[in-house]
């Protein structure tokens, strides 16, 4: 549905994305995940032709994005980084407006707008003035512009950034649901955000591309370098030196508290039982055993210090 290929971006001096491929199938949700700077709403101005790449070619839908700019336009909603609202108008009016502008039918119109405003849960607001309404209350306006043509194909730049965790959640949500009948880009900064959403997620860092995982292939990645947290009440003389000893266990360190570590495991080897089995054995009472995943900024050191020994089958789509 989506077809990348060699894209370059330039301005002036800066190479924001340098040479990204990648393609996305027909109903497929992608997650473009990468710190600020990174080069994501780049890339997504380019695939909604709101600008042109420097280099390279995007396809949807089977146009191309530069000789048939329209055509791609009319198959794609984009929800922008800040959406492009009228405040002064209520969710009706302004959903009208952009259905107008986006060339839906003016017999069809109303009925369109009715169905976006049920899908992204406006019913409440629509006769309010969007200046009036919470964040993210806009945010689903933002989705509701973008869905008011019908588009198969969804460009949403940081969708629940700024919104509260409830809203988030909402918002989440209303992506999933959209899931399947559509084809979604989403971009993201926050690792939790992609494994959440996404079947698939490219990470990109400095504009290029240094993975594109599967759900399966990121938890894989996030589990490498898993570690533990323990609490306990009482320790032991020597502890950290003992705890070494938990078949699996490759490092301890002290964790922020006296009675708290920090245990590294072997790759692939859950050590959450022999690590409770040895807290039981010596009756240190256990009070917190958590698993600390990676961060995103984690992720980032592994895959730009990633050695042959490390490097993932699956991503052989990645360039670095
Ligand atoms: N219109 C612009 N002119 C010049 N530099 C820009 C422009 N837009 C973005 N950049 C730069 O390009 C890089 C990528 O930015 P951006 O695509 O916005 O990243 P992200 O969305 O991942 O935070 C950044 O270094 C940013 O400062
Ligand atoms: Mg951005």
């Amino acid at each position: 549905m989506i077809e990348v290929q060699h894209v370059t971006k330039r301005y002036g001096p800066l190479t924001a994305v340098q040479d990204i491929s990648f393609s996305v199938a027909k109903g497929e949700i992608v997650g473009f995940l990468g710190p600020n700077g990174a080069g994501k709403t780049t890339t997504m101005r380019i695939l909604t032709g709101y600008m042109p790449a420097t280099d390279g070619s995007v396809r949807v839908a089977d146009f191309d994005c530069h000789e048939s700019p329209l055509e791609v336009k009319r198959r794609i909603g984009y929800l922008p980084e800040h959406p492009p609202l009228y405040l002064e108008l209520t969710v009706r009016e302004y959903l009208t407006f952009v259905g107008r502008m986006k060339g839906v039918r003016m017999e069809h119109v109303a009925k369109r707008m009715e169905r976006v405003i049920e899908q992204t849960g406006l019913g409440e607001v629509k006769q309010r003035v969007i200046g009036h309404l919470s964040r993210g209350f806009r945010q689903r306006v933002g989705l509701a512009q973008a869905l008011i043509h019908d588009p198969p194909v969804l460009i949403l730049d940081e969708p629940t950034v700024g919104l509260d965790p409830n809203q988030i959640i909402e918002i989440r949500e209303l992506i999933k649901g959209l899931a399947g009948s559509h084809t979604i880009i989403l971009s993201t900064h926050i690792l939790p955000e992609a494994t959440a959403l996404c079947e698939r997620v490219i990470i990109i860092h400095r504009g290029q591309i240094v993975a594109i995982d599967t759900q399966e292939q990121l938890a894989a990645r996030l589990r490498r370098s898993e570690q533990l947290r323990v609490t306990v009440k009482t320790t032991l003389p020597d502890m950290e030196n003992r705890l070494q000893t938990v078949p699996g266990v490759i490092k301890v360190s002290q964790g922020e508290s006296d009675n708290t570590y920090l245990i590294e495991a072997e790759l692939g080897h859950d050590i959450r039982e022999a690590v409770t089995g040895f807290v039981m054995t010596h009756q240190l009472g256990l009070l917190e055993l958590a698993v600390v995943s990676m961060s995103l900024e984690d992720v980032f050191i592994q895959l730009t210090n990633q050695d042959e020994s490390h490097a993932n089958p699956g991503n052989e789509q990645a360039r670095s």
